[in-house]
Formats: C-alpha cells, structure tokens, sequence
C-alpha cells in the first residue's frame, strides 16, 4: 500500500473530521451543480460509472439508480468517515449492494484499464494539488472505456465578461495563507482538460454566492494516426 504524501494525510484527517457536518456545510450551496453535472453525465442503464472524491454518497444514489440493476457504481475517496457516512446514506435509500466503495488517495486509480463508460467529480478536482492534476485526469483517460465520458463541477475563476468575484478572491487569499482551513481554490477546468487531452463537449457556468462555478462534459480526445 502507497503512504500519503503531506497533502494526501492532511485531506484525509480534514475530511475524517467534517464527515458528519460536510452536508450542513456545504450541500445546500453546491447540489445545484452538483445535479447539473450528472444531468451532464446522463449514465444509463447497465453503464458503468465511478466517482471520485464521493463525499456524503448524493451522486452514488442518483448514479446507482440511473445504471440500474444491470449497471456497475464505483466510488473511490481518502476518508474512511465519509465513507461511513456514504455507506449509510446508501443502504437508507436501499442502493448499497450494487456499489464498490473504496478508500483510497488519488491518484493514481484503483481500477485497471478501460472499466469504465463514465467518470464524474464534484467539488474534488481543486482539491488535488497542482501538481497532480495532470496525473489524476491521465488516470482518469485510463480508465475509462473507448467512447467514455467525464463530467465534473468546480470552483472556476472569473471568465472574460463575468463581474469580478470577491469571493473567488477570498478563496484563493485564503488558500495560499492557510491551506490547512481551505483546501478548494478556483481552477480553470475548461483548460486544464484541453491541456491534458480532453474535448469539452458542453459547459455550464453558474455562480455560489457570486463564486463562479463551472460545470463541463468532456471525453477524451480521439487518437488520430499522427498523434
Ligand atoms: C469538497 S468534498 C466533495 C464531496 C462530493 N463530491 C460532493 O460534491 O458533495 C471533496 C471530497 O474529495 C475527497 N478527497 C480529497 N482529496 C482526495 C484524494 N487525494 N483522493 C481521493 N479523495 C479525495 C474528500 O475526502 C471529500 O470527500
């Protein structure tokens, strides 16, 4: 078993600790594009899909009951406390049998090659360290099927033509000086994707208390026979 690098501890003991509270926290903000994205997603009956970064367990629920009986959920997070509290979620809502929920630090995935038709994230991917990001969305391609999907939500910066967001620079202030308090700060997932060999196939913008959010589809980019 791979040992936590300093981030991966930190997130592991943070999210261990807010497990309980993450929804009164956060989840009345964020559902909203949280929903958008799986709306994005559309996974299907008989698919199978995987989240990472899982949470609470909202979008296992949703995504178990759109694969159905046929379909396979996966889910993989760093905190054992949210896994409890997803795991309790699921057999409240009577899902918990058709889905594999692991604890573990991403990246890299614990899954082998093409198993998956989908992938989503929501409020996780600017949570990895820069760095890492690449890793994650190479695991990400690795994963998935031929013809896979992507879909995720997060904290986004401030486009050309959206007012300035206080908020957003709030986050990123408060990200530098104190990690260890805020963890997220706004990434531009649009080109970190592009950068990193997807093709964005639909993008929603909507704002959290002002903070821009952006919420994308995308697949990886085909292979042509120069690439
Ligand atoms: C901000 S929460 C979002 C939870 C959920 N996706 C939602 O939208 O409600 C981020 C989640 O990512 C998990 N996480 C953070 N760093 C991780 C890592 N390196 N590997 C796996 N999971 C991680 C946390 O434990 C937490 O459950």
């Amino acid at each position: 078993m791979q040992s936590d690098t300093q981030d991966q501890s930190a997130a592991r003991h943070f999210y261990d600790r807010i497990s309980h509270a993450y929804d009164l926290l956060a989840d009345a903000d964020e559902h909203e594009a949280r929903e958008r994205s799986l709306k994005l997603l559309a996974a299907k009956p008989g698919e199978a899909v995987l989240e990472i970064g899982f949470g609470t367990g909202h979008s296992l629920v949703a995504l178990a009951r759109a694969v159905g009986s046929t379909g396979n959920v996966c889910g993989v997070d760093i905190s054992e406390g949210m896994r409890k509290v997803a795991e309790e979620r699921l057999q409240k809502e009577g899902t918990s049998p058709t889905i594999d929920l692991r604890v573990a630090a991403v990246p890299p995935l614990p899954w082998p090659d093409a198993s998956f038709d989908a992938v989503t994230l929501s409020f996780t991917l600017e949570l990895f360290p820069p760095g890492d990001i690449p890793r994650v969305l190479s695991e990400i391609k690795r994963v998935l099927k031929s013809g896979g999907r992507l879909s995720l939500a997060s904290m986004a910066k401030v486009a050309t033509g959206e007012s300035e967001s206080m908020l957003e620079r709030t986050y990123q202030w408060m990200h530098q000086h104190f990690p260890h308090i805020v963890d997220c700060r706004p990434i531009d997932a649009v080109s970190l994707l592009r950068n990193n060999g997807f093709e964005i196939k639909a993008e929603e913008r909507m704002t959290i208390w002002t903070m821009p959010v952006t919420v994308v589809l995308a697949a990886p980019e085909k292979m042509t026979p120069d690439s």
